[in-house]
């Protein structure tokens, strides 16, 4: 396929590898993964979550891999490119709306980080607050304005990162700040389990209350979660695939992004649910609950704030590298079509994704009185949509184009499986299995099954 002018390509294998795994770890892995399995039960919902992530995720990051470095173009372009005149673009603009959405609140969250890491870094809270971390926390997001402020600086350095472009932008970094939050998780869930909720925590989160699987929530939840951390259905792994030169071995490359994002969001369940009992909060507390259970944490080691220092800090290097990795599905897009440059479409995009999150911050205060989807805020309703609908639904997509849309020996050859047991076992699990799960999933949470 021939390039289109302009485009970056990855420095190295290494290059593409951690892009991908940066834009995967993220707030998903910590601050989503931990409250969508405390408000659907743990154990179970973990299960479910992890099945999902074998037969569903895995298969479909490698079509993902498979299509943007074959056609070497952004999420709408790379399904214009392989099969023109099709209807299957429709993944790619589903992808699109769906990068706006996530990002809009995830600069509202990332910037809630951020104003926490500022925090640790004044000494604020080493130690808690007369009101309280609980309070203090409440206090903060519903505050009218400040968060804007957070939020703001957190999105203005995503952009600034786009707009010089992902490769210089972003290969480096993540080099080290991810390794270091994957240590610093570990250091603190060994910790966390020696605070006297360790017998609760783990049975929350390892022993399966069997009734929950009766609930259908659990698992369009759990498919959104999966997609959401994986960054998946939404063409981000087609874009990032597209600056990749034919050498990397897409298999490995695929299994390995998984592998590293469930350890992530494992690591977090530990360090987060024996906490969580110890201090005898409720484990479905929702968003808040990271801010709410790790200063407490933090406060009952000598010298902790170092330790929250650190957590926020590699916290939002790593929301960083994955909003990066948003906003840059919508920016190939503006750049192709309309042949923007990418400071503009940088600049242009990043302001309305801004824009766009300004009701979410405000849904934590002044507009909490609004609720859209089931009981849920702006924000919530916001983050259910595109993550529980639209990621779902564009990875669905994009299974049925690689198992259908493909010819068997092309998809066998241009995945890099070739005419291997794993290449067959891929396109069985990517034709069927993939499709079949989410469109049940579907189906169930409508309430026509049960
Ligand atoms: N996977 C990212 C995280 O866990 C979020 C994300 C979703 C990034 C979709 C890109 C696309 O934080």
């Amino acid at each position: 396929m021939s390039n289109e002018p302009g485009r970056e390509q990855w420095a190295s294998r290494l290059g593409f590898i951690l892009a991908a795994m940066g834009s995967a770890v993220g707030l998903g892995n910590v601050w989503r993964f931990s409250y969508v399995t405390g408000e659907n039960g743990g154990a179970a919902f973990l299960l479910i979550y992890m099945a999902f992530i074998i037969i569903i995720g895995i298969p479909i990051i490698m079509a993902e891999f498979t299509i943007g470095r074959k056609a070497q173009s952004d999420a709408v372009g790379s399904f214009e490119k392989l099969a023109p005149g099709k209807p299957w673009k429709v993944a790619g603009l589903l992808g699109v709306a769906a990068a706006f959405l996530i990002l809009s609140f995830y600069g509202v969250i990332a910037g809630w980080i951020t104003y926490y890491f500022t925090n640790y870094l004044t000494g604020t809270l080493w130690s808690a607050p007369a009101e309280g971390y609980e309070s203090f926390f409440i206090s903060f997001i519903t505050n009218p304005t400040k968060p804007f402020f957070w939020q703001f600086l957190f999105m203005a350095l995503t952009v600034a990162i786009v707009f010089v472009g992902v490769k210089k932008g972003i290969e480096r970094s993540n080099k080290i700040l991810m390794p270091l939050l994957g240590v610093l998780l570990i250091v603190l869930s060994i910790y966390s389990l020696t605070l006297g909720g360790a017998q609760k925590g783990l049975a929350f989160l390892f022993t399966p209350d069997w009734t929950a699987l009766t609930d259908p929530n659990i698992y369009l939840a759990a498919l959104g979660q999966a997609f959401f951390s994986l960054s998946l259905g939404m063409g981000a792994l087609i874009t990032y695939g597209s600056y990749l030169s034919n050498q990397e071995r897409l298999p490995g490359a695929a299994v390995s992004v998984a592998v590293l994002d469930t350890s992530f969001a494992i690591v977090a369940g530990l360090m987060i649910f024996p906490a969580v009992f110890a201090l005898g909060m409720d484990p479905a507390s929702g968003p808040g609950l990271v801010f709410m259970v790790m200063p407490d944490v933090f406060d009952s080691i000598g010298f902790g704030g170092i330790f929250g220092l650190l957590f926020f800090f590699l916290l939002a290097a790593a929301a960083l590298s994955s909003s990066v990795s948003l906003l840059e599905v919508a920016v190939a897009y503006f750049i192709r079509k309309f042949s923007w440059s990418r400071q503009k479409a940088s600049l242009i995009i990043g302001s309305i994704i801004f824009v766009i999150g300004i009701p979410s911050s405000l849904g934590q205060g002044v507009l909490s009185d609004i609720q859209i989807i089931g009981g849920r805020d702006i924000l919530d309703s916001i983050d259910f949509i595109a993550s529980n609908i639209f990621l779902p639904l564009g990875g669905l997509i994009i299974a049925l184009f690689m198992g259908w849309g493909f010819k068997k020996a092309d998809a066998l050859r241009d995945s890099d499986f070739g005419e291997t047991t794993l290449g067959h076992i891929w396109l069985f699990l990517i034709k069927f299995v993939a499709p079949i799960f989410i469109f049940l999933v579907f189906l169930s949470s409508i309430g026509l099954f049960n």
